[in-house]
């Protein structure tokens, strides 16, 4: 497969986002901050028609002939056109509104917790194993990161840290399955790390409390309505392992992309989205309550809707989020903000073209939808030759900060995935927001 950058112009980029929304671009100045991670420092608002701060916005944006949740709609009506209206305040609403109806509460941070890492020397590479101690109101428990580092004069060129929920990462470094190339990972110069989904919450609706959640839920008790369930745990767990890899002089936690297949990719926007230490996230087939927008329903091709995935894996969301199986219109919110949320962070979908499940194409709307809160980092651009679907199979796109690709074949994380994700060039060092807020060591609002 092949990866591109292209430039094109606004009105081709956000042609299937129609938003009556009149907009500005804002440009980023940026600056560098602690000489390694780069933020955007100040703003300055180039307006490209007379909407001024403050102006109403339109309630919806339109995809593909529906209406949407406006992204850049403030809760009080007022449209967002600068990025510190974003980031003070829009990005806590879309938090706030995600937690509520879609996947929960997060659990709370740990009250202790502690990193016990064993390390074995292979020719090539470090192997770790982190055990980290959680310990929360109702008890102490642990999980496993494992990594393989790759021995190099400097530090890897990034670290893609895996939601792996299907226990798949073994401790070979020479694995090369295709959920899983470590060896060819670590031989393009990047750091792998992976946790068992399993250890933090197993994916079971009768035992999945058991690791985690109920080191912070007294177990005798019914969880809470709005408090998450499965996948915000092993989100949690992500963010966890982010804990310990600040740590690690081995690996710059400027850049570290969290990475997901399906479930696990589900998993991974959701912990990129609400995490800005993660420079990016990477979601591949994440489908239903990932990159798909909720509204299309089955999308015409057997796509998987809210209330199927709720009916089938009752363990994974919320009761609130099982309130919108039937009406799925008044969700307040849908997987093009999700996207947005990583903004101006690298944003990665990866689709495939027979994973009807996951509805490739309610995936690449999203994405495309995405763009509109990306332009106002002035990064808006896809990466697409066309925002149209459907796009070239078996090529990557890449924007300035948001990547895309469309495989052919079904659903699946393969060695051709893999093969875009490592020459995507993730973690460019000039990269915008590069590393979110990893330098000052907690996790974004
Ligand atoms: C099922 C489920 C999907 C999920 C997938 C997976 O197919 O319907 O939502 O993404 O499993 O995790 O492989």
């Amino acid at each position: 497969m092949r990866t591109s950058t292209r430039s094109r112009n606004r009105a081709d980029r956000l042609h299937t986002v129609t938003s009556r929304l009149t907009s500005a671009i804002v440009v980023a100045a940026l600056c560098a901050t602690g000489g390694a991670a780069l933020r955007p420092e100040s703003v300055e608002v180039r307006a490209l028609s007379a909407t001024p701060v403050g102006a109403p916005a339109d309630e919806t944006v339109t995809i593909d002939g529906e209406e949407y949740p406006n992204p850049l709609r403030l809760n009080d009506g007022t449209a967002v056109t600068t990025t510190a209206q974003w980031e003070d305040t829009r990005r806590a609403e879309l938090l706030a509104a995600f937690r509520q109806n879609v996947y929960g509460q997060s659990l709370p941070e740990p009250t202790a917790q502690t990193f016990a890492v064993t390390s074995t020397d292979f020719d090539r590479v470090t192997r770790k194993v982190v055990t980290i101690t959680v310990t929360g109101p109702e008890g102490t428990g642990s999980f496993d990161v494992t990594m393989f580092v790759p021995k190099l004069a400097g530090k890897p060129r990034g670290t893609f840290l895996m939601i792996d929920h299907r226990g798949q990462v073994g401790g070979d470094p020479d694995q090369s399955s295709g959920f899983a190339p470590v060896k060819t990972i670590t031989r393009a110069g990047y750091a792998f790390a992976s946790l068992d989904a399993g250890d933090i919450a197993p994916d079971d609706s009768g035992r999945y409390r058991s690791r985690m959640i109920d080191l912070f839920h007294p177990a005798d008790e019914e969880l809470p309505a709005d408090a998450g369930r499965a996948v915000s745990a092993w989100a949690w767990g992500a963010g966890r392992a982010m804990d310990y890899l600040q740590t690690d002089p081995d690996i710059d936690p400027a850049r570290v992309a969290v990475v997901g297949h399906s479930r696990g990719g589900k998993a991974a926007l959701w912990a990129g989205a609400q995490d800005t230490r993660f420079a990016a996230a990477v979601a591949n087939d994440s489908g239903s309550t990932g990159a798909k927008l909720a509204r299309r329903g089955d999308g015409g091709v057997g796509g998987e809707t809210v209330a199927r995935i709720n009916a089938s894996f009752p363990h994974w969301f919320p009761p609130t989020y099982r309130a919108y199986d039937d009406r799925v219109g008044s969700l307040p919110v849908d997987q093009h903000e999700l996207l947005a949320l990583l903004a101006p962070r690298r944003v990665v979908v990866g689709s495939a073209t027979d994973d009807g499940n996951a509805d490739p194409e309610g995936e690449f709307l999203a994405y495309v939808a995405a763009a509109q809160v990306y332009e106002l980092y002035g990064l808006g651009d896809t990466g697409l030759p066309s925002t149209t679907w459907r796009p070239p199979t078996d090529q990557g796109f890449r924007g300035p900060a948001m990547s895309y690709h469309l495989r052919s074949g079904g659903h699946g994380l393969t060695a051709a995935d893999w093969d875009v994700y490592l020459a995507g060039d993730l973690f460019p060092s000039s990269a915008p927001g590069a590393g979110g807020d990893a330098a000052r060591g907690r996790p974004g609002p």
